[in-house]
């Protein structure tokens, strides 16, 4: 059977495909290259949620193939207890992290401050942190942890360090032109005088984890944040999840893919101390059957986008094993997924985190 037509059987029958099935057929049937054989050297990668699970098999890999790689995390024995052993594994001394909690924003403001400054330029930015709360947490303002810790903190970190990324502020076309009107449209804008000399750095990344749960969440900002008389944690860290795909690909049409790229994967079902945590029923159901992956499988994805040319040249996919994949399967979701509900979230965006993004259009062209 053609490889095309098996990979797609197990995409739509979904257990094979976000099991350990999944990679272990797709490794042969497209003969994936061995991460190994990519190298890191000389790449900034800044790395959420490295401290445990997934992130944590992604800073092995990161750290053995010679990234410069920063540990954004909250706890600080658990954080240098990880940098320690990254370096006794791999070698690598370039391993640094900033502390703070990214379920609070005054801490993420600090956090992309360090980082800034820190890390003038930054290759790649890897949202990953997350959580499921099967009882409901909040962040310090009383918004809903997950939607602070998985969309708004992302957008908050991504528009904040857009320029260490490679995001160059536009220039007029003419002095004192004036924009029209509607979103901030880069394509009104000469490239700045530096593009050329910028234009030597490869694109930056950001990419995103989100979750084949927000498969079963349609997009909705009125509802984002689920009432507490309703509060389900799955469904609320699927509706969290179906935010943050959407938003990588506002992102992606918002800036251009020759400075930065965007992509949003979802890593299967992985066997991480999250999973076991949030969802122990079936942990324990897949777990003995072989069915959850394991760390470095669940790593795979996000580690190769990373570091393949494949993922510099598009901007705004959602990845699975290696390849992109519809952000619908239902046409549920794909009709709730509206021009005016996109634009809703983006405003939610830009209103709860106080980051805008026509503060990045010099005044004089606004
Ligand atoms: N495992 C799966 O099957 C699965 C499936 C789909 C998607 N995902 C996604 O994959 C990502 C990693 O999940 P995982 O399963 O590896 O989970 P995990 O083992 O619980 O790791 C989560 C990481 O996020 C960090 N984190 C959580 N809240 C934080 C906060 N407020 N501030 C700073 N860091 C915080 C944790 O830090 P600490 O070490 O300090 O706790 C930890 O490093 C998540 O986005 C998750 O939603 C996982």
């Amino acid at each position: 059977m053609n490889a095309d037509v098996l990979d797609t059987l197990i995409e739509k029958t979904i257990i094979p495909s976000f099991s350990s099935i999944g990679p272990r057929l797709r490794r042969r049937l497209y003969h994936w290259q061995d991460l190994a054989s990519y190298s890191l050297e000389g790449r900034v990668i800044v790395l959420t949620g490295g401290t445990s699970g997934i992130g944590q098999a992604a800073a092995d890999l990161y750290a053995a193939l010679g990234a410069t790689l920063v540990l954004v995390a909250r706890d600080p024995g658990k954080t240098q207890q990880s940098i320690a052993r990254l370096k006794a594994a791999s070698g690598n001394d370039r391993l640094h992290c900033v502390l703070g909690d990214l379920g609070k924003r005054q801490e993420v403001e600090r956090i992309a401050c360090e980082l800034a400054e820190q890390f003038p330029v930054i290759d790649v930015l890897v949202h990953n942190a997350g959580a499921l709360y099967n009882e409901r947490r909040r962040a310090p303002d009383g918004t809903d942890l997950s939607v602070e810790l998985m969309v708004a903190t992302p957008f908050l970190l991504t528009g904040r360090l857009l320029s260490q990324l490679g995001y160059r502020r536009p220039h007029p076309i003419s002095p004192g032109a004036q924009r029209s009107s509607g979103s901030a449209s880069t394509s009104e804008f000469l490239p700045t005088e530096n593009d050329s000399a910028a234009r030597q750095r490869p694109p930056g990344r950001v990419l995103t984890m989100s979750s084949g749960g927000m498969y079963t969440q349609s997009l909705s900002v009125e509802n984002l944040e689920m009432p507490d008389e309703d509060y389900h944690g799955a469904q609320q860290y699927a509706r969290a999840k179906r935010a943050q795909v959407v938003l990588n690909e506002l992102w992606a049409d918002r800036i251009p893919a020759s400075q930065i790229v965007f992509h949003a994967l979802h890593p299967g079902w992985v066997a991480t101390p999250g999973i076991a945590d949030a969802l122990p029923g079936f942990s324990k159901a897949l777990g003995p059957l072989g069915l959850l992956r394991t760390a470095r499988d669940g790593a795979d994805t996000l580690v190769w986008l990373s570091a393949d040319n494949q993922a510099a040249s598009s901007s705004g996919d959602f990845w699975h094993d290696r390849a992109r994949r519809p952000i619908d399967i239902s046409s549920r979701t794909r009709s709730a997924d509206t021009p005016a509900r996109r634009q809703a979230l983006w405003e939610w965006c830009e209103q709860h985190t106080g980051w805008n993004f026509q503060d990045e259009i010099p005044d004089h062209v606004q």
